[in-house]
């Protein structure tokens, strides 16, 4: 099974090939971060705009890349939720569009069950059942993944995504967007302890997040400080430390509670350094394992939806209506995965 992944939901347009016997053959993302550069966030109707423009060049190069005619495909895979409408939109349409003309099938994938699923692309010993931490611009959550397609969320966060919080505080420290990233290498310049902020929801039982509050906190404690280039870089690294702090702390309480053996951490948050190197300690220290998906698969990709794309072909699923995108929807709605899903192995 050779399927094309489209992956359009926010500000990056990734197109990939992925056969179930070959494993990736080919992936690339086109980046809107300078299309959203001036604004300081992601606008809506830019994205779907420039995801028009650049995704048909994409599909083109990918295929290219990947020595495979639209002959060779056997399905197609768009993210259908969730995310900005108008931009799930442009590759729901051609995804589908593509499909029809070949006459194969096609599928939309959830956008989270992509993350969930990105660290299969690389490591193909990874067993079900697992428990993944999903942290990206619009979500914070844990999930127990009990199999491929059932999914258990034990905990999420209750305002802002992780992910939003770090875009929020580099905006207010003048940082730029994406704010991560940003963040990330302001804080190696900091000196510790210069400022302390909150571990949000870790003092209460539970696996909820909130971290609208931690935000807060940065915004007042800088209010009547001049913010020079090393007051940026001292607030980056507390902010950062009680982010991954709050992370890691949820993340152990996730272990002992569900009695999972692995971690898998995905989306564009599972980038950062500092989250890895922590949760590593913690997972050695407990004879636990973590599993990242490598940089490019962290963040949005088409990788990860042609994989999950390939999984649910493969056990017989198909998008059937004109057009399916959803703004919001839930990862325990979705179908589970049969059987014949283990077929798909991952190939490097
Ligand atoms: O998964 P993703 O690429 O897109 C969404 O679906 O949201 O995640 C993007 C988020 C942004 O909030 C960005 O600031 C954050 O991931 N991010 C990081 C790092 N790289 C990206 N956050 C912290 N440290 C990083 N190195
Ligand atoms: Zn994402």
């Amino acid at each position: 099974m050779r399927v094309l992944g489209i992956e359009s939901s926010c500000d990056d347009t990734g197109v990939a090939v992925y056969d179930d016997t070959e494993g990736l053959l080919a992936h690339r993302l086109a980046s809107q971060v300078e299309v959203h550069k001036p604004y300081g966030g992601v606008v809506p109707e830019l994205a779907a705009r420039d995801h028009i423009r650049k995704l048909m060049p994409l599909v083109k190069a990918v295929l290219d890349e990947a020595d495979c005619g639209l002959d060779r495909l056997d399905g197609v895979a768009y993210t259908a939720g969730p995310g900005l409408t108008g931009a799930l939109l442009v590759g729901a349409m051609a995804g589908r569009s593509i499909a029809w003309a070949r006459d194969i099938a096609a599928i939309g994938i959830h956008h989270m069950e992509g993350h969930l699923l990105s660290p299969m692309l690389d490591q193909d010993d990874l067993q079900f059942p697992f428990l993944a931490l999903l942290v990206s611009g619009g979500h914070t959550m844990i999930v127990d993944v009990v199999a491929p397609g059932e999914y258990r969320i034990l905990g999420r966060s209750l305002d802002d995504a992780v992910g939003e919080a770090f875009d929020k505080t580099a905006k207010l420290l003048g940082l730029g967007y994406p704010g991560g990233p940003a963040i990330a290498k302001a804080a190696e310049a900091g000196v510790p302890e210069r400022f302390r902020y909150p571990r949000p929801m870790t003092d209460r039982p539970g696996l909820d997040f909130s971290f609208s509050g931690l935000k807060t906190s940065v915004a007042t404690s800088v209010s009547d400080v001049e913010l020079n280039p090393q007051v940026i870089a001292d607030v980056a690294l507390a902010f950062q430390q009680a982010a991954v702090d709050t992370l890691v702390i949820k993340c152990r309480r996730a272990f002992d509670l569900s009695g999972r053996q692995t971690l898998v951490v995905a989306g564009g948050v599972g980038a950062n350094n500092l989250l890895r190197q922590r949760l590593k300690e913690l997972t050695d220290q407990h004879g636990w394992r973590v599993a990242f998906p490598r940089h490019e698969f962290c963040t949005d990709n088409g990788a990860m939806i042609a994989y999950a794309g390939c999984l649910r072909l493969l056990d017989g699923q198909r998008s059937d209506s004109a057009l399916d995108v959803v703004a919001r929807w839930s990862l325990e709605d979705l179908p589970p995965i049969g059987a014949n899903a283990s077929a798909a192995t991952a190939v490097d």
